[in-house]
């Protein structure tokens, strides 16, 4: 007994140190990766092809999109950018004539809005910073622009990688390590008959940090089902209850013109609720049947000033091995561990409900999903119906606590919901952690 109690605080540190590295358990490898490829040398520098590809399965950038950061090594500058704008052009003083896009040391680099005329293009550039995460789009997972460096080397030799490299996206988060030279990418043209290569490549990767972005979770859980009338709501104060304006829903306020402009900072317009979260996910247990059982999923938007735009949501359930069929999200299977496949993002139609409302009468979507039972494993008592985990847009939500949930009537509520699937789903993956 003694030594599975230290085992477990063991486990309990390694949960503390895997959040200073940001580790997430059900993406481990997602991260946005940087590529620079340089496709000439020009007589003072190079020109580069920048892609900012999202790997994480369920992550993605939304509006106001990304703005990615770097300092020079020498004294570079930036004669034109295709594709992206530097936010401010600095003191460029010192040149007469041909005057440069950007003389920062610390350029700022923020993507264009769509619609710019078609000879400021290039392939997946313009959309406003948003992109879209690698488990729903692959495609539109991506960004890029070119850059036309000058004062910087001019060949594989001389040139220097910038260095210290920042992702906002759109707030904070997220970590860059330094530029790595590799291998140099190989293009193909669309017709696959000639192949060309980039004449140097280097590589910056970035991951998230749920704890770094914010001090407080940004979404929380209730629960509720067909056997109980008891609802489980959010925690209180699960998103944190200190410094935050909020408008009740009945108050006159909320028919007031530019209560739905998004303010420059983005901060949130909360509508009040006791558990102060701009986003609320309510999973309700609906019906019993013979070989299969139904819940249903309500998430619930209370930002008035957040239109959150090809939203996600994970969800770990041990019965999640087992979907039937989900009747207004789409639904792909996440396997983080080839041994684990109790995890599952789900994510709206397009054109249907792949837009969540900002808050008020059109702030939600829901969907049902019908789960066939594993005749072994399937139960009603002590909450195993409910999620173990829930992520909306990548930050994990607040749980009610571990042996809150609407009880079957006449079952004891001794055990909480820490049993084996706990051990499996929680632990073994910290269990890998630790063997690396
Ligand atoms: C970033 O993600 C890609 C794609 O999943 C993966 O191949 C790569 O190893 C990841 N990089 C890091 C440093 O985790
Ligand atoms: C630099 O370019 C030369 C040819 O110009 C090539 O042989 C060498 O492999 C390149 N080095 C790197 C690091 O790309
Ligand atoms: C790196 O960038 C951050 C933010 O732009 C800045 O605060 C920091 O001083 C920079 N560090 C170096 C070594 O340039
Ligand atoms: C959300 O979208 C609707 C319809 O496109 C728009 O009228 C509204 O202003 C948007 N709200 C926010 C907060 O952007
Ligand atoms: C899913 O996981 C269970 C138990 O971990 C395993 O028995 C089953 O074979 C897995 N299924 C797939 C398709 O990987
Ligand atoms: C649940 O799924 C697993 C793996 O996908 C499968 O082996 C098992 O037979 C399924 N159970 C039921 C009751 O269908
Ligand atoms: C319903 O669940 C609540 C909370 O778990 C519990 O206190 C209550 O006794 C349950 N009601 C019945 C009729 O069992």
């Amino acid at each position: 007994m003694r030594g599975s109690g230290f085992i477990l605080l063991l486990f309990a540190l390694v949960l503390v140190s895997s959040c200073a590295v940001a580790f997430d358990p059900l993406d481990p490898t997602g991260n946005i990766t940087i590529k620079w490829d340089v496709i000439s040398w020009t007589p003072d520098g190079y020109v580069a092809m920048v892609m900012l590809n999202n790997f994480q399965m369920y992550r993605h950038i939304m509006s106001p999109g990304w703005t990615l950061g770097w300092t020079w090594a020498k004294k570079e500058v930036i004669w034109s950018m295709v594709g992206a704008q530097t936010t401010d052009q600095g003191d460029c003083t010192k040149f007469k004539g041909n005057i440069p896009h950007c003389c920062k040391r610390t350029p700022t680099v923020v993507d264009l809005l769509p619609g710019v005329p078609y000879n400021q293009q290039i392939a997946n550039c313009c959309k406003g910073g948003v992109v879209a995460s690698y488990g729903q789009d692959p495609a539109a997972a991506v960004s890029a622009f070119q850059v036309s460096v000058g004062l910087s080397g001019t060949s594989n030799k001389t040139v220097k990688l910038p260095k210290n490299f920042t992702l906002l996206g759109p707030g904070p988060g997220y970590t860059c390590g330094p530029a790595k030279i590799v291998p140099s990418t190989v293009f193909w043209t669309p017709d696959k008959r000639r192949k060309t290569q980039a004449l140097m490549t280097w590589k910056v990767t970035c991951t998230y940090s749920q704890i770094l972005a914010s001090k407080h979770p940004s979404c929380c859980v209730s629960f509720s089902s067909f056997y109980n009338d008891t609802i489980i709501p959010c925690q209180s104060c699960a998103c944190g209850c200190e410094n935050k304006n909020c408008i009740e829903s009945d108050s006159n306020q909320i028919t007031m013109p530019g209560i739905n402009t998004p303010s420059k900072d983005n901060s949130p317009l909360l509508q009040c609720t006791h558990h102060m979260c701009p986003v609320r996910v309510h999973w309700h247990v609906k019906i019993n049947y013979k070989e299969y059982w139904r819940a249903k999923i309500a998430i619930s938007n209370f930002n008035y000033r957040m239109n959150y735009t090809q939203w996600t949501l994970v969800v770990q359930h041990p019965n999640l091995d087992n979907v039937t069929e989900v009747f207004s999200f789409e639904y792909k299977p996440l396997v983080p561990y080839p041994s684990i496949n109790d995890t599952g993002m789900f994510y709206g139609m397009k054109y249907y409900n792949d837009l969540l409302m900002e808050a008020g009468t059109y702030g939600n979507v829901q969907s049902e999903l019908l789960l066939k039972k594993d005749v072994n494993t399937f139960t009603f008592k002590q909450g195993w119906a409910f999620p173990r985990k829930v992520y909306f847009n990548g930050d994990e939500c607040m749980l009610p606590p571990p042996d809150v949930y609407p009880h079957l009537p006449n079952s004891s509520p001794v055990s909480s919901r820490f049993g084996f699937h706990n051990f499996a789903t929680v632990l073994f993956p910290l269990l890998l952690l630790t063997i690396w």
